[in-house]
């Protein structure tokens, strides 16, 4: 176990580790992921989520893979470049069935799929031992780009949510705003800063933050075990609320925006993200407050006309029908011996056993109850009389 981190992902050429998010905020330990079988457990089992995430880990998962197997092993299997265009083709399938809804991780390996395509067919590929290194060099030096990369994206999401919501909020005379987020969208969700919670970071690191809220975001608890963590831990002043508080605290306490990422943004703009989206939309819309997507334009699903499209990932009832925590027994533990060892994250049984459940892990918010969408590129909005974003326009014009 070691310090509390924001850190979710640890790479190094050769060497990936995430931190084990089933076991935060009680327990910060690192998991190895030494090749692609490791990277599609920790995707499914959920140690690391995130759209974002999702797609970043895959692909370094696969950049460990192939390091290891040109650099230590030699592999005669990986003796040509067509010999590993295929075995990267069939690694990035594998991994597209980990989790199905967020498009980052199906854009992420179209996008070096193709990339190593073009390699292994330059004209300068030698069919070689030397010209298949040289085409998992060009893998593994993209996976790696990605994760800088995510950062600066996240970083420009976030200067424009906040300029765009301290804009709305001017216009009503206010200089601060109080905002809620739900789900975790964060560091741990991302390669670093965080999309919607980057929006937050932004808010607060100006000044222009009175009060973040957080839903609990059942069943998982990404709000109330994620992203209260990163709250508390980057001391922005914030407050958590359970799911079904959201409006009465919007009717109470004059919340200037709801800020959610997402996982599929569809072309029209109605929007996948984490279940309970769109009751807080439909909620934002009744009480007349701001309703924000954040997310990176590899959340933009093009070839997807509509959220009817998107392909919902069902759970396991075990979720809803357990939680996950630490028992005040363990508190007690480790308030008498001292020891934060002694802490063990546990599965809790809370409800009827023979009860039924039903636990789709995303729901979608429609594209009329979306206030704005806002990209590393800039903010995508309506124009007056426009019934639906011009995403198609705006990603053709940025
Ligand atoms: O099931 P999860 O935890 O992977 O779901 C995460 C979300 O829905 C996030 O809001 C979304 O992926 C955006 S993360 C920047």
């Amino acid at each position: 176990m070691s310090a509390p981190t924001l850190e979710a992902i640890k790479y190094r050429r050769g060497h990936l580790e995430v931190l084990d998010q089933l076991l935060l905020p009680f327990e910060t330990v690192y998991e190895v992921v030494r090749g692609v079988d490791d990277g599609h457990m920790v995707i499914r089992t959920m140690k690391v989520r995130g759209a974002p995430a999702i797609a970043i880990v895959a692909a370094l998962s696969l950049a460990v893979e192939l390091h290891v197997e040109i650099t230590h092993r030699a592999s005669p299997a990986l003796a040509t470049p067509a010999a590993v265009a295929a075995f990267v083709e069939a690694k990035l399938e594998h991994l597209k069935t980990s989790r199905p809804t967020a498009v980052n991780l199906f854009e992420a390996a179209g996008r070096l799929l193709r990339l190593v395509r073009t390699a292994a067919t330059q004209p300068s590929a030698t069919a070689d031992a030397a010209g298949a290194a040289a085409v998992a060099a060009a893998y593994i030096g993209a996976a790696e780009a990605m994760l800088a990369q995510d950062i600066q994206d996240n970083k420009n999401i976030g200067r424009f949510g906040a300029e765009f919501i301290l804009e709305h909020a001017a216009r009503k005379g206010n200089g601060r705003v109080r905002v809620l987020t739900h789900c975790n969208t964060g560091s741990l969700a991302t390669a670093g800063w965080g999309t919607a919670l980057g929006i937050i970071r932004d808010l607060h690191a100006r000044g222009g933050l009175d009060h973040a809220f957080c839903t609990e975001t059942r069943p998982y608890n990404q709000g109330s075990r994620l992203t209260a963590y990163e709250l508390v831990y980057e001391k922005i002043p914030s407050t958590l609320v359970c799911d079904d508080m959201v409006s009465a605290l919007l009717k109470q306490k004059d919340i200037a925006a709801i800020v959610v990422g997402a996982d599929r943004v569809a072309a029209n703009g109605d929007t996948a993200n984490k279940i309970g989206t769109y009751q807080l939309a439909i909620t934002a819309k009744y009480h007349g407050v701001l309703f924000i997507v954040a997310a990176p334009s590899t959340s933009i699903d093009l070839e997807t006309p509509n959220g009817d499209a998107i392909v919902i990932e069902e759970r396991s009832p075990l979720e809803v029908t357990h939680i996950r925590g630490r028992t005040l027994d363990d508190e007690a533990n480790v308030k008498e011996h001292d020891s934060p060892a002694r802490v063990t994250t546990t599965s809790i049984e809370i409800a009827a056993r023979g009860i039924n459940v039903w636990n789709p892990a995303f729901d979608v918010a429609p594209q009329s109850l979306i206030s704005a969408i806002v990209t590393e590129k800039g903010v995508i909005t309506k124009a007056p009389g426009q019934d639906s974003f011009p995403i198609k326009e705006f990603l053709a014009s940025h």
